[in-house]
């Protein structure tokens, strides 16, 4: 039986791909970090059962409407929203993700970011390297208290609570805004639900970890950031466009709040000549929330997991809800 050609839309490593080769012809993008371009994804999404795809890769109506032969994309992320859910499922195509395997480690660089941004460890580092400290003094590089806080996470999802466990265990006072009331969090984390208005104006760090829809897209525009506290910080490690950045920006350099943690950017990757970079209040990463070496093998062999599942029949894994 000739087996399901599969194509995987960045190098991975041979140690984690192998295994699958048994039950899948699989061909890879031959770059670890440039993303395959727009017309080598087109003809290879045309050419193949199954597509395995990283949240760079745009799969819209455009590839999937040619793709005749196309059964599946697993995508590796646990956001999709880089993928046209809808015209998947109109045209019969599956669509996975990788929830669960990153939750810890995404929640671990969230408070990371928080920490960091708080207490300035970025600009305290660049401090010392760029040979600035000649004294100590008693308020250099003093940042903001962390413990005994309020802590207001948007998007109480798996991530969420995760975060909601590390504040819980900082001492900090833990409110959350959700789609839906989360009473197991309520009770077992001492979290308290608050609507998103009172939560940004009570929250001395407002982290966004929601999903990126039609419906969160700028929700953090001027007037959210205009509710917050202008001690408060801004924390974002979901997607980058639930925030309006110019709004941002100017919340930041207006000084209505005290300053940002940004692991995503509405634009990735974002221009170092971006404005809110030379912001000294701002912290910003590469989109690393899940990429721990442990976490990013175990969402690959989740994604190839999903595509063996499908072509053998079999129920997947993690399907997109
Ligand atoms: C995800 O899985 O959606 C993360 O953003 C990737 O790090």
């Amino acid at each position: 039986m000739t087996k399901p050609k599969v194509f995987i839309t960045r190098r991975l490593p041979d140690e984690i791909v192998d295994p699958y080769k048994e039950h899948l012809d699989i061909h890879m993008w031959q770059s670890e970090e440039e993303p395959v371009g727009r017309q080598m994804l087109m003809e290879k999404a045309r050419s193949s059962h199954g597509l395995l795809t990283m949240l760079t890769e745009k799969i819209d109506e455009g590839i999937l409407r040619q793709a005749n032969d196309l059964s599946i994309v697993a995508n590796m992320a646990v956001g999709y929203d880089n993928v046209d859910v809808k015209t998947a499922e109109n045209l019969g195509i599956a669509i996975t993700h990788t929830p669960d395997v990153l939750t810890e480690t995404t929640a671990d660089l969230t408070f990371g970011l928080l920490m960091a941004t708080a207490r300035r460890m970025i600009e305290a580092s660049q401090y010392i390297k760029d040979n600035k400290w000649e004294h100590w003094s008693p308020l250099m590089l003093a940042g903001t208290d962390i413990h005994g806080k309020t802590i207001g996470i948007v998007g109480m999802g798996r991530i969420g609570e995760a975060v909601a466990k590390r504040a819980k265990g900082f001492g900090m006072n833990i409110l959350y805004y959700n789609r839906s009331r989360k009473p197991e969090a309520e009770e077992s984390i001492g979290a308290s639900y608050a609507d998103f208005e009172v939560l940004l104006e009570q929250a001395d760090y407002v982290v966004c970890l929601t999903p990126l829809t039609d419906q969160t897209k700028h929700m953090f525009n001027k007037d959210a950031f205009q509710k917050m506290k202008k001690e408060a910080f801004f924390i974002n490690a979901s997607r980058g466009a639930t925030v309006d950045e110019e709004a941002l920006y100017e919340a930041i350099v207006n000084k209505n709040i005290a300053g940002a943690g940004l692991d995503v950017f509405e634009q990735e990757p974002i221009s170092s000549q971006h404005p809110l970079l030379a912001c000294p209040e701002v912290v910003c990463l590469p989109h690393i929330g899940s990429a721990t070496k442990e976490t990013r093998y175990k969402m690959m062999q989740l994604s190839l997991e999903n595509l063996v599942n499908h072509f053998q029949g079999k129920p997947l894994l993690t399907p997109v809800p």
